[in-house]
């Protein structure tokens, strides 16, 4: 992480060896009222958080840890909030593959994939600063399997980065996607996901294939909507579905 802090002007740059959850301390800060832009990266996490509240874990090696793990936490409240994680992936996805010569796709709503794999996760959250008031504190954890060896504890045999760019440290992952990461995430508090739908169209794995919803919905996918929504054409017609769980249907 050397030399990243003045590449982000008022944003303070934390790096610690340990933690629970770096999402955990953004939000339990946030929880103490301290709500300045910081980005929070974690060597190693011991209560690593996925979404659904699964758990994020990565094999630990005694040298180089195996996977990336940072939270962005900066004071926001976008006005509308559906499509921040599709923005974020696709901001993820450009940096770490920038023309699309390894594949990397995006999986609505938050997953970056490699080759039908999962290479990174995305776990937003927000805390509210005071009770009474609309003052939010946004905190956007990502978390991305570098390598070389598989993070464990997924559903699914993980990608990692190292696949197909041996030398990458995480260091070096986190100075390549971080400047543009702030950069969009700004640009969605701005003008919400109209400006990342075609973005996130290049990359979406789903667009064209038959899909199931984890509420036993089966439809084609038609690609995402103006405002993030997973398009799904069923017998009743086509279906805007702001969240659930989805599954390509072999074929
Ligand atoms: C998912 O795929 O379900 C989301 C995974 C998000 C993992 C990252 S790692 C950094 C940050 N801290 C956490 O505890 N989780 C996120």
């Amino acid at each position: 992480t050397q030399g990243l802090q003045p590449m982000l002007p008022g944003l303070r740059v934390e790096v610690v060896a340990e933690i629970d959850s770096t999402n955990s301390e953004l939000m339990r800060r946030a929880r103490d009222g301290r709500n300045a832009p910081v980005l929070l990266v974690a060597v190693r996490q011991t209560a690593g958080r996925g979404r659904m509240g699964r758990p994020w874990q990565s094999a630990q090696d005694a040298g180089e840890p195996p996977s990336l793990t940072f939270s962005l936490g900066l004071p926001l409240a976008p006005r509308d909030w559906s499509g921040l994680s599709l923005a974020v992936g696709a901001s993820v996805a450009e940096s770490l593959d920038p023309t699309q010569a390894a594949g990397v796709k995006l999986k609505w709503p938050n997953d970056v994939w490699k080759e039908e794999r999962k290479l990174a996760g995305i776990l937003i959250e927000t805390a509210l600063l005071q009770p009474d008031a609309s003052d939010r504190y946004l905190v956007i954890g990502i978390g991305i399997n570098v390598g070389p060896r598989e993070a464990v504890g997924l559903n699914t045999p993980p990608a990692w980065l190292k696949e197909w760019r041996p030398d990458i440290t995480p260091g070096e992952v986190l100075r390549e996607i971080v400047v543009p990461l702030v950069r969009d995430v700004l640009l969605f508090n701005d003008r919400g996901f109209v400006p990342f739908a075609a973005r996130f169209a290049e990359r979406d794995v789903l667009r064209g294939r038959d899909v199931r919803l984890s509420d036993g919905t089966e439809g084609h996918c038609e690609g995402v909507g103006w405002g993030g929504e997973l398009l799904v054409r069923t017998a009743a017609g086509v279906q805007l579905i702001s969240s659930a769980e989805v599954s390509v249907r072999p074929q």
